[in-house]
């Protein structure tokens, strides 16, 4: 990935711990130094998304926009983009964003939008994926981080963990169990893509 400067910007929805943890591994593996990356900005669709706090208690740029107060998709995604581009992004990184975005929205950040997915895509796009593995009697599940195309939860496998169904999981106790693995490979995938 080429450019002097690459700029991250995350949007959130909720808690942000995925956030979280890419800022803190972008600074402990010093992406400012090797790539010249930071993450400049955090953008959530919701005013009271924890993950919010949390970047304005770390001096990261943030705002909020609601997606309720535009008339359309369209018109959300349309002030969605000029947010993030006043931040001039390289890497646009959806980190629990629940939002399904435009086919404009995503050929505008094409080569440059990421997410991550609470299942192994392509089983269980869509929500409620740890109730549903668990109910399929999945013996294994885990987290995607993969490019963004315009359809839902799909596009090119950057990094997969995988992690074991235990026989008295509930939602709650997988979710916690996948989440640990997505800190760690949604910061490596980011920065196999930094160092690309
Ligand atoms: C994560 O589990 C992420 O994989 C999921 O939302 C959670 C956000 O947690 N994303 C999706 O379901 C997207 N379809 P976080 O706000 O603590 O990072």
């Amino acid at each position: 990935m080429s450019g002097v400067n690459k700029n991250i910007v995350i949007l959130i929805s909720g808690s942000g711990s995925n956030m979280a943890a890419i800022v803190e591994t972008s600074l402990k593996r010093r992406w400012q130094a090797r790539f010249g990356a930071r993450v400049v900005a955090v953008i959530s669709n919701k005013a009271g998304a924890q993950g919010l706090a949390w970047a304005q208690e770390h001096d990261i740029a943030n705002a909020a926009l609601d997606h309720g107060a535009y008339s359309s998709r369209e018109a959300f995604d349309a002030a969605l983009m000029a947010e993030i581009d006043r931040h001039e992004p390289t890497l646009v990184v959806l980190a629990g964003f629940m939002r399904i975005l435009t086919p404009g929205f995503v050929q505008h950040y094409e080569g440059q939008l990421v997410n991550i997915h609470p299942s192994l895509l392509p089983a269980f796009t869509g929500l409620k994926t740890h109730q549903r593995a668990i109910e399929m009697g999945c013996r294994f599940a885990g987290a995607t981080v993969h490019r963004v195309t315009s359809e839902l939860d799909h596009g090119e496998i950057l990094d997969q963990a995988v992690v074991p169904v235990l026989p008295d999981d509930t939602a709650e106790t997988l979710s916690a169990r996948v989440l640990t693995q997505e800190h760690v490979i949604y910061p490596r995938a980011i920065e196999q893509l930094l160092s690309a």
